[in-house]
């Protein structure tokens, strides 16, 4: 069921194993509506842009939890980029890869600040399981693009304006893996002749929004997630 506010995120859904619906249209009016139609259980996610204050207090007002805030940082690839560029790694992107269990928990567990590691109506460790799943959605997708460091990957997806970075995870960190990665994406994108490179990234993860300046990204947009619960969602194990 998708209606004039909520649209059902199908491949999320099934990540899931719950509705999982984004509000895409601000229309309080008909709001109330579409989450009472709900089936349950379901999980709506709101990104409302971090300056619209009376939306967010609407929201709550429904029931919804601000769970985090997230900022858009851009990074302009016009221009020849950095000479040492070089060190990153030449090759083409991987297009599908699949990782073991193990190593796909690590993965997992070491993206620990997300929306759903967050939010706290979400049973246990369920978000480790979520991010599992996400994660290796995202590696086996041929849609997604990839560069492997050892066991350390960027998955990013190529848009008609830019290049967005879907994850990003440094088993090894403060080695310059994540910076080879990033800087890997950049000179994909420069080639392809995508003038941004662009990921969103919870401010509560302070090791990438601090990662994210220092590779020269500017913050672009800051939004405040909500989550509104119905039923109770979690992923079977
Ligand atoms: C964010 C992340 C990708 C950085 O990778 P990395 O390989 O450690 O980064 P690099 O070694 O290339 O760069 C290190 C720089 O990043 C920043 N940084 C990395 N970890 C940091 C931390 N814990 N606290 C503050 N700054 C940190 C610093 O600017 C650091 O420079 P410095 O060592 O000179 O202070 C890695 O910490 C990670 O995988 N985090 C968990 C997953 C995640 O949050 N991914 C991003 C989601 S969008």
């Amino acid at each position: 069921m998708s209606g004039d506010c909520l649209v059902r995120q199908e491949t999320d859904s099934g990540i899931l194993g719950a509705g999982f619906y984004r509000l895409e249209r601000w229309a309080p009016e008909a709001l109330p509506g579409e989450m009472a139609a709900l089936p349950s259980p379901s999980l709506i996610e709101a990104r409302v842009k971090g300056e619209l204050i009376e939306p967010g207090r609407q929201l709550m007002r429904l029931g919804f939890m601000k769970i985090c805030c997230q900022a858009n940082f851009l990074m302009d690839l016009t221009g020849d980029g950095p000479a040492d560029a070089d060190a990153a790694g030449t090759g083409e992107p991987e297009t599908a890869r699949r990782l073991g269990r193990d190593l796909l928990t690590r993965h997992a567990a070491n993206l620990s600040v997300s929306q759903f590691s967050l939010d706290p109506l979400l049973p246990g460790d369920c978000w480790l399981e979520l991010h599992r799943r996400f994660i290796g959605h995202a590696l086996e997708s041929e849609r997604i693009l990839k560069f492997f460091c050892g066991d350390s990957f960027i998955c990013f997806s190529l848009f008609p304006d830019r290049v967005f970075i879907e994850q990003l995870s440094v088993l090894t960190p403060r080695q310059g893996h994540g910076s080879a990665l990033v800087a890997r994406a950049a000179r994909w994108g420069r080639a392809m002749g995508l003038p941004l490179l662009e990921v969103c990234t919870e401010c509560d993860n302070e090791a990438a929004f601090h990662f994210y300046l220092n590779q020269g990204f500017r913050p672009a947009a800051f939004f405040n997630v909500f989550h509104f619960h119905k039923g109770r969602v979690a992923p079977p194990a």
